[in-house]
Parts: C-alpha cells; structure tokens; sequence
C-alpha cells in the first residue's frame, strides 16, 4: 500500500538528498578516490567493498551485489517502502510533502507500517503525558527518582507511565476515532478472551518507548514498580517492531559509538539508562533476548572495521552463557568482542550507584576478548586435575570450532593446550572430531560466498566449461557496452543507430540497454534516476554495479568497443557457415538444424540492421 508523493516532490527530494550523507548515518565511509568505500551493511565482510559513488548519486557492493540510490538504500536498510523513504528524506531535508492534496482513498491507503509508528508516537504521548501528570504519575515518578534516574535522562528517553485500569490507553484511542485493529496490530491493546472488546496490554508499568534510527517509535517496554511478574513486558513482535533487530538506546548512541569506536552492549533498559547519564553515551541494550546477526551488522555500520564491542554481562554464569551464544555472532561478522563480567549480584545499573564510573571504567579496561575469558572460566570452573581438563576441553570445543578464521583457531588452540599444559594435537584432534561430526550435519552456516568467481578457472577445462568462459568473454563486453551507455550517455545514438543492441545474448543487459536508449533523448536523467526506471530489484543492482566504475570514456575507445563487439559476432557468423558446410558433409541432421535455426537467427538480425541503415 502506498501514499502518493507528487513526481515533482521526489525530483525534488533526490536533488536534495546526499547519498553519502544518508549512508554516512549507518556505515562509516572512507573517501579513496572519486568515492567512498565501507563494509556493506547487507552482508559480513572483513574488507570494505562497499562503494558510495556522490557524483553518480549511488551505491553498489562489490561484494554481495546490492546496489541503488539513495530511495533504495533506506527501503532494503530499514525496510521501508519507497514513500516511507521520501518521507523520511523530506523531513530530513526540510522538504513539505502536501499530505493534504491527498485524496480520502489516498488518505485510506496509508502505508500500515506509517499508521503504526503514528499509533506508537500517540500512545507515547499518552504516557508521557500520565507521567509528568501530578496525580496519576507521581508513584511512577517516585520510583525512577528511587533508581536515580534524573531529568535530563528521563526526558532524553521519554520514559512515560502506564496508568493502574484495564481501559486506559483504550478509550484514548476510542475517542480519537483510532482503528482498534490498528492498535492492536500495534501490539497496545489485546483482544477479550471470554467476550468482545480489547483491554491494555500495559498497565500500571513504567514505560519505555523503543525508537528506530529513524527516531520512529516502534514499540515498548513496560516495567512494574514493585515484586509482580513478569517483570518486564515489551511489544509483541509487530510489523515494525522486532527484537532481533532493535537495540534500546541506539539513536541516541549512534555518534558516539562512531566517535569512540566502541560499543557496550548491556542487558537492561535501566542498566542502558545508568551508562548513558554517567556520559558512556556509546550503549545499547538488547531487549530480552541473546544478539543477533542483524544486532552485530548494524553496530558494526556504526563501530566500523576496527571498532570494539563490549559486552557487559551480569554474573559469571549468566555471562559465560550469553558469551558462547555471541561467539559465533561476532565471528561471522568480524566483530572484535569482549566481555565484562560484574562482580556476582552486580548489573550495571547497581555496580555504577555503588562504586561509580571511575571503578566501572577500571573494569572496562580490564575487558578480555570472548575467547580468553572462556578459557579462564573454564579453567576456574574445573580446574587441572586429569577430569577437570577433559572438561574445559569439552566446554571450550565449540567456541573454538566456531572460529572460522584458521590462524585465529589455531592460535587458540595452542593457547589452551598451553594453559593446561597437555599436547596441542590432541586438543587439535578434538576440535577435529566436533567439524565432522557438525559438518554430517551441515550445522555450519555456509559464510556468503563474496568473491565473484574472479580468478577461479582452471586451465585444461572440458569443452563445457570453455564455453562458459567463452561466453564470459562475450558477456563482458556486452556489459562493457552497457556500462558506457551509463557512463557514457554521448554514445547512446550510436548504439542506436548501429542496432548493437540486437547483437546482445545476455537478455538481462539487453533490456536495460533498451530502457536506456528509451530514455536517451532525455538529458536531465542522471544514474540515479535511471535506477528508479526499473522495477526489479536485480535489474536496479545490475544498473548500479555497471554504473559505479570510475572508468574514464572518450568517444574513440567507445567505438573501438563497439567495433571490436561487432567483428566478433561477424566471426561468429562465418565460424558458423563453417559448422554448417561440414555437417552438410557428414550427414549429421540433428547438428545441421540447429546451426540452421542459428543461421536464420543472425539473418533476421541482419536484414533488421539493413532496413535500420536504409531509413
Ligand atoms: N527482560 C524482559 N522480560 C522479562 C525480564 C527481563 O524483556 N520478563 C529484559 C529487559 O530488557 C530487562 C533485561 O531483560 O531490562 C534484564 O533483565 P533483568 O536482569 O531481570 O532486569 P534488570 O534490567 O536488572 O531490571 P531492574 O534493574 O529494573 O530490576
Ligand atoms: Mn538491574
């Protein structure tokens, strides 16, 4: 579903808008040449091989092939729809969008994701209004001044109060004439089991509201202010709302974390509180559950290649578990990792209001990365006797098999074997056992594979093959050609009028070189525009990987190209009147007809060409 924004509005937005700028927010981009360069934010990598092109206006990975302009990012980043993304830009760039001119059935068709972040933002409102109101806020606001939370904090994170009754937030919505599906789908109110009607899934809670990058509210956390359970509640998962890729505090950490380099991940929504007002601005707090892939791509966009994470856990048990968990996390995604384990019954949010941030930075600095921690707990837990190192063996064998860099496995391998002084090939021999054992079971996640078949081949190929690399060749130069045409737009007419075109076999480039020529009276259409001409999202990125380069064009070596393209097929064309003539001779029928549909293929082509030339 989507809402109309005027074609002059988003002209406008795009000529607006800075690519680097918008992708700067979420990846940290270096400048080498005409563009700029990061780790893609769509897919792990060690080496940044995504390109952000300001003169074109795009971006493009060499590595997993994503590419687009601005509009395109924000939708596969944040997953929004192309409205959504020019909303966000216009309000970015102080664009007015006239939602007014919008017709009642535009109006009715709303995007839902956008009625429901409207839904959210008037529920935190609501809240909010509840807490700072001196009658129904004051337990609340007791409270949080109980766990020393102070103003500036408690308005920074717009923390609100979820009034005691079961219809509170219902009949607010109820008089503004609000859908109640809506609400619901918004994970606010929850339908009646025994009769009709909904009532408040938060009540009498205090209330966190969870922003995106966007600063759009996409759901909530509730606590209670005293022993009753749960303890905590937060928004079912929504079509805005995800835990796995929400991260409490986020956009107010984002700069900071880009700054410093450095993130702490804590647990709590108070214990993210506490670290923010005593000026450690770079956390995040997951939400009830263990960090997810997508948690450690986005801070890595913010982090950047070398950047540190630092898990800050609660108690030794709790802490080795969550840690093996993210081990595999953060080695998919190249994350150096380390953990900081509070002394027992400590989170936090209490380690800080009883010893400080001076005694908390202490232990900061005394962080160990994930692995070496392992081992010592291990250690600890079972200590040397012949039993005891069986089992650290055992409890360490899948954090190391989990280690997909061999030299850093090996590496720690020998470490271990060294601390507990037994032979490295046995300890060797174990983890062995465990990557066969998993590999049987293709446990093992296959990594992206982000190399691009370059420099694959094998010399002394099957004939199958060589025509593979063959037809590699042709297909290189046919995206040679259509990459000239995006580059190179002066050239278009004489694709045009010399048919190229028809000479294509790849019928993915052919159609955009259709498209192209389409629109090749149009000297206003930049590459970012272009992009937007197609509709699929492979077409858009083939567009953006062929328009990236920052090949230099002048119009000689483009018909040398075009010439050279040309011959070639003309080659083919007698290396086929060859093939004929000799299956004539051996009789080979089969062989004959196909060479002759051939033939006849090249011959429409041609008398196409002739009666092109003629007009
Ligand atoms: N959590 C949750 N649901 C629960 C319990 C916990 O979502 N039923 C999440 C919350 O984000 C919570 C975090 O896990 O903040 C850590 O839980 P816990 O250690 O139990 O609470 P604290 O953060 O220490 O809460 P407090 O300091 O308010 O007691
Ligand atoms: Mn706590």
């Amino acid at each position: 579903m989507t809402i109309y924004i005027p074609e002059d509005k988003v002209s406008e937005i795009k000529n607006t808008a800075d690519i680097v700028e918008v992708i700067s927010e979420v990846v940290v981009l270096k400048k080498t040449g005409k563009n700029y360069v990061g780790l893609c934010p769509f897919h792990s990598e060690k080496t940044p091989s995504f390109t952000v092109s300001p003169e074109k206006q795009i971006f493009y990975c060499f590595g997993c092939a994503a590419g687009g302009n601005v509009f395109s990012f924000l939708m596969k980043h944040d997953g929004m729809s192309f409205p959504d993304a020019a909303k966000i830009l216009a309000g970015r760039y102080g664009i007015n969008i006239p939602t007014t001119t919008m017709s009642p059935e535009q109006k009715r068709r709303m995007s839902q994701r956008e009625s429901l972040f409207a839904a959210n933002r008037q529920a935190m409102e609501f809240f909010r209004k509840k807490l700072l109101d001196d009658i129904s806020g004051r337990r609340a606001i007791k409270y949080l001044k109980k766990r020393g939370i102070n103003k500036e904090i408690l308005d920074k994170f717009y923390l609100g109060y979820a009034p005691e009754g079961w219809e509170n937030l219902l009949r607010f919505f109820t008089k503004k004439n609000i859908s109640l599906d809506l609400v619901e789908k918004a994970g606010l109110i929850v339908p009646r089991k025994e009769k009709s009607g909904f009532y408040d899934r938060f009540r009498d809670r205090i209330i966190f509201p969870i922003f995106d990058l966007n600063m759009q509210v996409t759901g909530f956390g509730g606590r209670v202010m005293d022993d009753s359970l749960p303890k905590y509640l937060n928004s079912p998962e929504t079509p805005v709302y995800h835990k796995g890729r929400s991260l409490y505090g986020l956009h107010l950490a984002k700069m900071k974390c880009r700054e410093n380099e450095r993130v702490f991940i804590v647990e709590g929504y108070f214990d993210l509180l506490a670290l923010h007002q005593q000026g450690l601005q770079d956390s995040v707090a997951t939400l009830g559950t263990s960090l997810t892939a997508e948690h450690a791509q986005l801070l890595k966009g913010f982090i950047g290649k070398d950047g540190r994470v630092i898990l800050v856990f609660d108690s030794d048990d709790a802490g080795i578990k969550a840690s093996q968990k993210s081990i595999e996390v953060f080695d998919k995604a190249y994350i150096n990792a380390q953990i900081l384990i509070l002394p027992d019954g400590y989170d936090p949010d209490s380690y800080i209001s009883e010893f400080g941030v001076e005694a908390f930075l202490d232990l900061v600095s005394k962080a160990k990365d994930i692995i070496p921690f392992l081992m010592d707990s291990a250690v600890k837990k079972h200590g040397l006797s012949i039993e005891g190192k069986i089992r650290i063996i055992s409890d360490m064998e899948d954090a190391l098999w989990s280690i997909s860099d061999n030299i850093r496995r090996s590496l720690y391998i020998k470490e271990l074997a060294e601390c507990i002084h037994i032979d490295e090939s046995a300890v060797l021999e174990k983890i062995r056992k465990i990557s066969v054992r998993n590999r049987d079971r293709a446990k093992r996640p296959i990594r992206a594979n982000t190399d691009l078949g370059r420099g694959h081949r094998k010399t002394g190929v099957p004939d199958k093959a060589q025509e593979k690399v063959f037809q590699g060749k042709w297909d290189k130069l046919e995206r040679q050609i259509i990459s000239m045409m995006l580059q190179f737009p002066q050239i278009l007419s004489e694709i045009y009028d010399r048919n190229i075109l028809d000479l294509f076999e790849n019928n993915a480039l052919k159609s955009i070189g259709q498209t192209l020529l389409t629109h090749k009276d149009d000297s206003k259409l930049q590459v970012s525009d272009i992009i937007d001409l197609f509709k699929l999202k492979e077409q858009k990125n083939m567009v953006a990987s062929l328009a990236i380069g920052e090949n230099v064009w002048d119009h000689e070596a483009c018909i040398g190209i075009i010439n050279r393209f040309e011959s070639i097929r003309k080659k083919n064309e007698n290396k086929l009147l060859e093939q004929i003539k000799a299956a004539e001779k051996d009789n080979d029928l089969d062989l004959l007809a196909k060479l002759l549909n051939q033939k006849q293929k090249m011959a429409l082509l041609n008398e196409k060409k002739k009666m092109a030339l003629l007009k």
